[in-house]
């Protein structure tokens, strides 16, 4: 999603800003731009391609300067066209990047319209230049101090002006900016990892700070204008491009990296200790009655599967909710629930808003499920459990699912052992299935080669159903948003048991039903589902355990998968689904890596 980078140094900074941009690629973007002051007014290059194409302008014309900014734009108001790429103008004097959404551009477009201001992008973020223009007197740093105040809705921007050619004012509110301070030069980015090696430490900004970076350092003031301290860190230099290997996409890549990446999430002492989460967390589990989940997407489903596990093994009551419907919903909170969240970056908007609402609400207890170390979700919670999927770079999410699965097992078996619900022989089974699950991941990764057979049929068709029961469905769930996601075919789950309530219209002979059929205690009552598709001429794609019984037969295509896992299943159930949609997706020849309108990471609510 959108991208900031902004810079003042002692030299050229374009490359600088340019290789920004080029780290923030593969959060998803759709035009691209970069501008510099001069002293007769800001100058910029901006591109509907890739950041490459932009370098290459930059690279002809000579684009050179020694404070500027630069964005990478995932259109929200207005198409993504050049003349909405950032950096927008005004009045030939000042430019501004912006990521989030201004809700009351309308009623400020119409007081500058009054103004005399002429509009001539559809973006929300020209009412931003137009309106610290028209607050300009010789401070660019007091003008956006004003201009915000008028603001709502969500908003990171950095900002310069012709008068002032060797700074750069940011400010936040809502979505992520951090300053950052290097040798001959301070910068601002949306992600430290756009400025990582340029910038040697980066302090992280606060809800409502403003920030004014010259090249002698940088001032901050928190939301009521008092000088505000934000604790300088260390960089984490930038481990350059992540490599395809001998893939042919990076969500290739990463399906198969999910043994390595679950074998880096299980600790070496897993011992089901407390102590894996923080410090206190035993004293924090002690004092809990129930567990609260807010994630999004993909990290939902893995909510999903985990209130399975945390009620049957932990025996405490969770709920799971969609953090975009949590934040604004009126509900009954509970100071002993732990709230549980989990993201791959850690920087979704929604549930970072759903987070800091339940935290408003009195509930202080929070864990973060997250991939990203450094990211705002985990500096806000009390406790966290990092999973160690590494960079994900595909916008469909794979590794970081099984990783977070892994993550709420431990979570799981960690309480029951807390609340007496695990006995020693029991850990010792679930510690023992953990560490085999990369070897049992191995086996069905082998799969490969029968599941690209079934996608060439699945390339043909335009609607899919997807079946599972109990804590298969929402790996069902899973199966059929990546489906979605990457091939553009329409696909729907549902637990088994519903089909009959309505979706079994659907089922025609045009219509596939993908079944994920484990064997587990709800499997008898699974056949007698697929028994339903199969009376009305839907042909089945079971993938069925190896000791399940379900025979290929007209209509019935069945993939065994190489073992039985038990409560660990969904872990390994969910792959075959990744490389079904991978493989299908591949064949209709759309874009994997970057699907159409989607985002990498989600920071607009
Ligand atoms: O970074 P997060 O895990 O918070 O992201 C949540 C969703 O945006 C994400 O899972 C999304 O649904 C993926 N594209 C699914 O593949």
């Amino acid at each position: 999603m959108c991208g900031i980078v902004g810079a003042v140094a002692l030299r050229n900074i374009v490359p600088v800003l340019i290789e920004g941009l080029r780290r923030l690629e593969y959060r998803g973007y759709d035009s691209c731009g970069v501008a510099i002051v001069t002293a007769e007014g800001p100058q910029r290059v901006r591109s509907v391609a890739r950041v490459a194409e932009l370098d290459e302008q930059a690279r002809e014309t000579r684009f050179e300067g020694v404070t500027g900014i630069a964005h990478t734009r995932w259109a929200t108001h207005g198409a993504p066209t050049v003349n909405n790429a950032h950096p927008i103008f005004s009045s030939n004097a000042l430019a501004i990047v912006h990521n989030g959404i201004i809700e009351n551009y309308e009623s400020l477009r119409e007081m500058l319209r009054g103004k005399g201001y002429e509009f001539v992008s559809q973006t929300d973020t020209e009412v931003i230049a137009h309106l610290i223009h028209s607050l300009y007197k010789g401070d660019l740093f007091a003008a956006v101090r004003e201009a915000v105040q008028q603001l709502s809705g969500a908003y990171a921007i950095g900002v310069v002006h012709k008068d002032q050619p060797h700074t750069v004012v940011g400010a936040r509110a809502g979505s992520p900016l951090v300053v950052g301070y290097g040798e001959g030069g301070n910068f601002i980015a949306s992600d430290a990892l756009a400025i990582a090696g340029s910038a040697n430490r980066v302090s992280y900004l606060e809800e409502g700070d403003i920030c004014e970076v010259t090249l002698e350092g940088v001032r901050i003031v928190d939301r009521a204008g008092n000088p505000a301290e934000r604790p300088a860190r260390d960089v984490q230099a930038y481990s350059g491009a992540v490599e395809l290997g001998p893939y042919r996409h990076y969500m290739q890549k990463e399906i198969f990296e999910q043994p390595r990446a679950i074998s880096d999430t299980i600790p070496a002492d897993v011992a089901f200790d407390p102590v894996q989460f923080g410090e206190n967390a035993g004293e924090v589990f002690k004092g809990i009655d129930s567990i609260l989940i807010l994630a999004c997407g993909t990290s939902y489903y893995a909510g999903l599967t985990a209130k399975y596990w945390l009620e049957s093994v932990a025996k405490i009551r969770t709920e799971v909710e969609i953090a975009s419907e949590y934040r604004y919903r009126e509900s009954v909170p509970n100071p002993r629930s732990l709230v549980v969240t989990i993201s791959q970056s850690g920087e979704t908007a929604d549930t970072l808003a759903a987070l800091k609402h339940a935290q408003s609400l009195g509930m202080e207890h929070t864990l973060a499920v997250c991939n990203v170390a450094s990211s705002a979700m985990v500096r806000l919670t009390e406790l966290k459990f990092l999973t160690h999927a590494g960079r994900e770079i595909g916008v469909a999410s794979t590794k970081a699912f099984t990783t977070q699965l892994v993550g709420l097992f431990i979570l799981a078996v960690t309480l029951g052992k807390l609340r007496g619900h695990v006995n020693a022989q029991q850990e010792a089974t679930y510690l023992k299935a953990l560490r085999h699950l990369p070897a049992a991941l191995n086996g069905v990764l082998a799969l490969e080669p029968q599941i690209i057979a079934w996608s060439q049929e699945f390339a043909r068709k335009e609607n899919a159903l997807f079946l599972g029961r109990g804590l298969h469905y929402p790996i069902a769930l899973e199966g059929a948003l990546k489906l979605k996601e990457i091939s553009y075919i329409h696909a729907e789950a549902y637990p088994a048991g519903e089909l009959k309530h309505g979706p079994l219209a659907l089922v025609t002979e045009a219509m596939p039903v993908v079944t994920v059929a484990p064997n587990d205690a709800l499997l008898e009552k699974l056949k007698s589902n697929m028994q339903e598709v199969r009376a009305r001429g839907g042909h089945l794609y079971v993938f069925a355990d190896a000791d399940t019984h379900i025979a290929s037969e007209e209509g019935i295509h069945v993939i065994r998968m190489p073992e039985h896992y038990g409560l660990l299943s969904p872990i390994l159930h969910v792959v075959p689904l990744q490389l079904l949609a991978y493989h299908t997706a591949c064949t209709r020849g759309t874009d994997v890596d970057k699907p159409r309108n989607l985002a990498k990471s989600v920071t607009v609510e």
